[in-house]
């Protein structure tokens, strides 16, 4: 066959692509600002806000800058902020009591954003981490080679009313024990916040990529205590059925959304999460996949815009309707 004898085709997909008009015309996946959430660290006092050496453009702000921030992200678009508190190491305790006083720093910074701001939605962490000396999300038995199941859920379940009297719109609770979506969806209707939704991390994977996030907030050891891994209550990277499961029962017991973390090495779970629940599904971009775009970043490696629009597009792409992510605000700026 000559060169100049076209082949006998009957579909040229090439013709969708051919110009750029042509490409956004048949463009199946588009990321705006209302798709994402920014994550956010506090801190107390009155400082510059903390850099924080594993991630790159991330800080931890006081209650006054942190009200800035979601000012700023608010006006770019973006509809909902999750706050992470960083708590001095004199104010934790084995039980993680920090999380239940009345005046501590997260239930301010959220009464502060939400004043300033009402609109914004507000998400928080339900977790013990950040409280405990340990830093697991539970409260340890007697014998300290496990969590206490059922005494974290009851606290779990108090910090998560404490925080919806401060004015949050979500809580999310992160913590992997059994029974804590209905428990904590039954102490907060008895207090009257019927309206106050959860945000169920369902699917939360006993990842590496949470590195980061663990020297943001200083949670890094319990990644390493010797009688006790986070193994035993987040998930298995080997496993989806469970994945599948935990999201099941998280829905049964009243979930307003479903979480699938880390985002971009489980697309696959975020896929089959989205096309077995009717609820949304939000997938948390976590702190080591931000990490790891911005260091081969800075090294020069990889092209950090396009990655970052790549990465997110994928996690949109895979079933995610909302996606947490650090890149919130630069992505609002470049979408606005
Ligand atoms: C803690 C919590 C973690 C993250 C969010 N909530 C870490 C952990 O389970 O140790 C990780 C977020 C990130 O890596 O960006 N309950």
């Amino acid at each position: 066959m000559s060169s100049d004898s076209p082949l006998d085709l009957v579909e040229r997909p090439r013709r969708l692509r051919r110009t750029a008009s042509l490409r956004a015309m048949v463009q199946e996946t588009v990321l705006r600002p209302a798709d994402f959430i920014a994550p956010l660290f506090v801190v107390e006092g009155k400082g510059e806000p903390e850099a924080i050496a594993s991630m790159s453009g991330v800080f931890r702000y006081n209650v006054k800058d942190l009200v800035k921030e979601c000012r700023a992200l608010a006006k770019l678009g973006v509809p909902a902020v999750a706050l992470f508190p960083k708590l001095d190491p004199k104010l934790k305790d084995e039980d993680g009591t920090g999380a239940l006083n009345e005046d501590g720093l997260i239930l301010r910074a959220v009464r502060a954003v939400k004043k300033a701001l009402p609109e914004l939605t507000v998400i928080t962490d339900v977790a013990l981490d950040p409280y405990t000396t340990h830093g697991h999300d539970g409260v340890l038995t007697g014998a300290g080679d496990d969590v206490d199941n059922d005494r974290s859920v009851g606290i779990l379940s108090e910090m998560a009313v404490l925080h919806a009297q401060a004015g949050v719109d979500i809580v999310a609770p992160s913590d992997m024990m059994d029974g804590r979506i209905g428990a904590i969806r039954e102490l907060l209707d008895a207090h009257d916040f019927t309206g106050t939704a959860i945000m169920a991390y369902s699917a939360k994977f006993n990842s590496a990529y949470y590195g980061p996030f663990r020297d943001a907030v200083g949670s890094s050891k319990a990644a390493g205590t010797r009688l006790l891994s986070k193994a035993t209550y987040q998930l298995d990277p080997a496993n989806r059925r469970q994945a599948l499961n935990e999201a099941a029962l998280d829905e049964d017991e009243g979930a307003d959304f479903i979480m699938v973390k880390p985002a971009g090495a489980y697309l696959d779970i975020i896929r089959e999460v989205r096309e077995e629940t009717t609820k949304p599904v939000a997938a948390y971009q976590v702190s080591g996949e931000y990490a790891q775009i911005q260091a081969a970043a800075q090294l020069g490696w990889l092209d950090l815009a396009r990655c970052r629009h790549e990465s997110l597009l994928a996690i949109k792409r895979a079933g995610a309707d909302l996606i947490l992510t650090y890149f919130a605000k630069d992505m609002a700026k470049l979408l606005k």
